[in-house]
């Protein structure tokens, strides 16, 4: 009977829970059993793990979070721990691994396979958006709705008290929460780190457009979205909007919110629910089901179940919406992602360059 182990890692993000009993589900469907590994990386390590049974995983589809728990590992960042990992897997008699992680854990899985020949395969899954072939990650939608909701509250007060709110959000290195989140939530502006701006010339596009939307358009309420990943300290900045709108007298107020971990939490939107569960699917199918080739791939540098992928290369699967990737390949695309020379950054970039303008009308 084939058995699976299966774990959570890195930021935690709305829709895991979908991933774990979607995946427990379909390895029932395939006549195997999977074990849930607590707290990620560290829990491996130490063999912290237990058979995912119909209790453990009934009704946890809508929840937040992760039931698994996850943890970051020093020891997993080590050869010698990835390999005691391995070892314990095999000798409890699982047969691959599946991680549902963000780009530091799709890392990690990578590292585990291609060291020690155990068969992994990842989904991705974080906030960030910031791993390269699949076009969505689990967690985003629900992030960019929790983005909304809390704009459209700020926004609120701010039309009341005719005040311009700076709201951070998170992303680590990558700016697409913001970025989405200025166009779905008709921002006024959008700071986000790819666009490779200094400070003070962004402060200065900031308080140029602050005096047109005031003076010239009679805005009771601007937002300004700021990825987290843009090196201004929030406050800092908005002192200088606040002395610059005090200079041109323009009497308005200037404040700032920052999101954080609110944007991690909450209930996953019905598209993380659907992405999590086809994206299970064709994971369990490559490493319990799939042809030879793919099964070897999963032991040599890992995979990645990819939804609706722009970059060549995927490997099909029953789901035509899912394609599977090596992650030595995946983690390459990530870099590009992260350092701007991926298509899909210099397509955001450039969209967000265009819309900018507009935004601010
Ligand atoms: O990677 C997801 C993420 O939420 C990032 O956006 C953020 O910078 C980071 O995790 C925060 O990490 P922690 O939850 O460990 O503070």
């Amino acid at each position: 009977m084939p058995r699976l182990a299966l774990l959570t890692s890195g930021g935690d993000a709305p829709g895991m829970n979908c991933a774990i009993a979607a995946v427990t589900k379909v390895a029932w469907g395939l006549g195997g059993t999977v074990v849930g590994v607590q707290d990620g990386y560290d829990g491996l390590v130490a063999g912290r793990w237990s058979e995912l049974t119909r209790e453990r995983i009934d009704g946890i589809w809508h929840w937040g979070g992760t039931i698994l728990g996850t943890a970051r590992s020093e020891t997993f960042r080590t050869a010698d721990g990835r390999a005691r990992a391995a070892e314990r897997l095999r000798q409890d008699g699982v047969d691959a691994l599946v991680v549902v992680g963000g780009n530091g854990s799709l890392t990690g899985a990578h590292l585990l396979a291609r060291e020690t020949g155990f068969p992994v395969v990842g989904l991705p899954a974080s906030i960030d958006h910031d791993i390269a072939c699949t076009s969505w990650a689990i967690g985003v939608d629900t992030a960019l709705n929790t983005i909304m909701e809390a704009c459209d509250r700020i926004g609120d007060t701010a039309w009341s008290h005719r005040r311009c709110f700076v709201v951070e959000v998170m992303g680590r290195q990558c700016g697409y929460l913001a970025m989405a989140s200025a166009i779905g939530t008709a921002a006024d502006a959008v700071l986000f780190r790819e666009q490779g701006k200094e400070e003070a010339e962004l402060v200065a596009e900031l308080e140029a457009m602050l005096v047109r939307a005031v003076r010239e358009r009679g805005k009771k309420r601007i937002l300004v979205l700021k990825a987290e990943g843009v090196q201004i300290p929030t406050a800092r900045l908005c002192d200088q909007l606040q002395a610059a709108a005090d200079a041109a007298e323009l009497g308005i107020g200037v404040r700032y919110t920052v999101l954080g971990h609110v944007v991690r939490g909450g209930a996953p939107t019905f598209r993380d629910r659907l992405v999590a569960g086809r994206l299970a699917h064709a994971a369990v199918w490559a490493v319990l089901a799939g042809p030879d080739d793919v099964r070897a791939q999963a032991a040599s540098t890992g995979l990645m179940a990819g939804w609706e992928p722009r970059e060549p290369g995927g490997i099909d699967t029953p789901d035509r919406s899912v394609q599977l990737f090596a992650l030595d390949d995946v983690l390459a695309q990530t870099d590009a992602l992260l350092d701007g020379s991926h298509p899909t950054t210099k397509a955001r970039v450039k969209l967000l360059g265009a819309v900018q303008g507009v935004l601010s009308l």
